[in-house]
């Protein structure tokens, strides 16, 4: 990634924000810390993503300040010849305000001396809650040295605010330039599926052994080939029964003919984050109950699909995904008809989680799982109790998120079918989930991640090839 991916939208990000902070507000966002992994290595550096977007600054310690007047400073690392030698060119403070369009920029050592001063006089202070370990505390200390000052005149701001209620609102709109990027990610992500998919085909086909880090090992070399920096998150390679394992990683198993193998992965491209999930057969063909469970999955996610539309609700994908999904497993005998009942008692009684345990959708976008509020923010208090028929505790329900143009999330059924007494014993350890990428558009939505098929003939034809 370009270490400074300046460009007008960050300086207009960081506009809207200015333009949120009250009369003599100041918002201070650090990026994120570098992490150890074990003795002296470090784990990949990875930016924090709100510091980010108002940036497109990926060096790590550095600290973004954005006041009421709309005046941006910056603190970063100093140049240093000698540990740019070791560590790689920086930017400094000098190069940043032309680079990143900032007004003031300083060595991030002047942080603790320069901050009281800036704080001063102001009324309140933004910053993120809850994301940063040590950060209110550090805070805390530069609001001290303001207070010392009160003889002197100094006022000390009195309100501190979360800025993630106001970055989280921000950031569930993508902007044209973040949906070019979630494109971009959903591709490569999608040729890694296919690659994926042709390679278990032609191994099988030659007689030869196949574990799941090798298929994994296929998905990386293409996310890497097309210039993404890692994967979004851990890549899931399941094979056979692995695949009703929810968090399941790409392991050691072999992969056998006649198992089906679920992969969900994806790419993190220049800060965005894709996630697909495809499963196939191993061999290329999909035996009768695993076409039969592939089917009901993908008419569950056809449904949810037909479901995403401006002015539609966040929860209207994964209720009509249950219409389907359960329907369906009353009809193949998942579930007991004496003892579910009609589809509604079945859906009422939350019967399906048997088979089906997680939600249909996420917000997607710099996180995998992307920030940005479930519930409708100007229905908040509308609030409805009901008794969950699993755990027997009252869950409280408000109206969830109305969607607009521009939200992105996943639509993800699946059928996860363990042995058990009375399942019939065809789909034991069947294992399936397809998960898609999806952009409110103005009249439905846009799936940015069908480069890779999701029809089991499309999928049977392509490992042919
Ligand atoms: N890969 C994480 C998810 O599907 O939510
Ligand atoms: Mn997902
Ligand atoms: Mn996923």
């Amino acid at each position: 990634m370009n270490a400074c991916l300046h460009s007008p939208c960050h300086a207009e990000r960081r506009a809207r924000v200015a333009a949120q902070l009250g009369p003599d507000g100041i918002a201070i966002v650090p990026t994120a810390p570098e992490r150890a992994r074990n003795r002296d290595s470090d784990f990949a550096y990875r930016h924090d993503s709100y510091f980010y977007y108002l940036t497109g600054f990926t060096e790590p310690n550095a600290w973004l300040l954005i006041s009421a007047d709309g005046q941006s400073t910056l603190f970063c690392q100093p140049k240093d010849p000698e540990r740019e030698i070791w560590d790689g060119l920086r930017l400094g403070p000098q190069a940043a305000p032309a680079r990143l369009g900032v007004q003031q920029a300083y060595e991030v050592t002047e942080l603790d001396a320069r901050l009281p001063r800036l704080l001063e006089n102001r009324r309140s202070v933004w910053f993120p809650f809850a994301t940063h370990a040590g950060l209110s505390q550090r805070i805390d200390g530069w609001l001290q040295t303001v207070r010392a000052r009160a003889r002197a005149g100094a006022l000390c701001p009195h309100t501190q605010r979360d800025l993630c209620v106001l970055l989280d609102e921000m950031r569930l709109i993508k902007d044209p330039q973040e949906q070019d990027i979630m494109r971009r990610a959903a591709d490569i992500s999608a040729r890694a599926h296919v690659r994926a998919m042709q390679r278990s085909a032609a191994v099988l086909r030659a007689g030869q052994p196949l574990r799941e880090y090798q298929l994994e090992a296929e998905l990386l070399h293409e996310f890497r080939q097309h210039g993404a920096q890692s994967p979004a998150y851990n890549s899931i390679v399941a094979a056979g029964a692995n695949a009703c394992v929810l968090h399941y990683r790409a392991d050691q198993a072999l992969i056998r003919d006649g198992d089906l193998v679920l992969i969900d992965a994806g790419c993190e491209l220049d800060g965005y984050a894709s996630d697909i999930t495809r499963t196939f057969p191993a061999n290329g063909r999909f035996s009768g109950p695993q076409r039969a469970l592939y089917d009901l999955v993908l008419a569950s996610q056809e449904a949810a699909i037909a479901a995403i539309r401006p002015g539609a609700r966040f929860g209207d994908p994964h209720q009509a995904c249950l219409q389907v999904l359960t329907q369906g497993m009353l009809d193949l005998g998942l579930l007991d008809k004496n003892h579910s009942g009609t589809l509604d008692d079945a859906i009422a009684q939350r019967h399906y989680v048997a088979h089906y345990m997680h939600r249909t959708s996420h917000w997607l976008g710099m996180d995998v799982h992307d920030c940005g509020s479930y519930v409708e923010p100007a229905e908040i208090d509308q609030v409805s109790e009901r008794n969950d028929p699993h755990s027997g505790e009252t869950v409280l329900d408000r109206p969830s998120r109305i969607l607009h143009p521009g939200m992105a999330l996943t639509i993800e059924p699946g059928l996860y079918v363990r042995p058990g007494e009375g399942v019939p014993r065809e789909f034991w350890n069947i294992g399936i989930r397809i998960e898609d990428d999806a952009i409110v558009s103005a009249s439905g939505c846009t799936l940015i991640s069908r480069a890779v098929p999701v029809q089991a003939d499309e999928i049977e034809a392509l490992m042919r090839g």
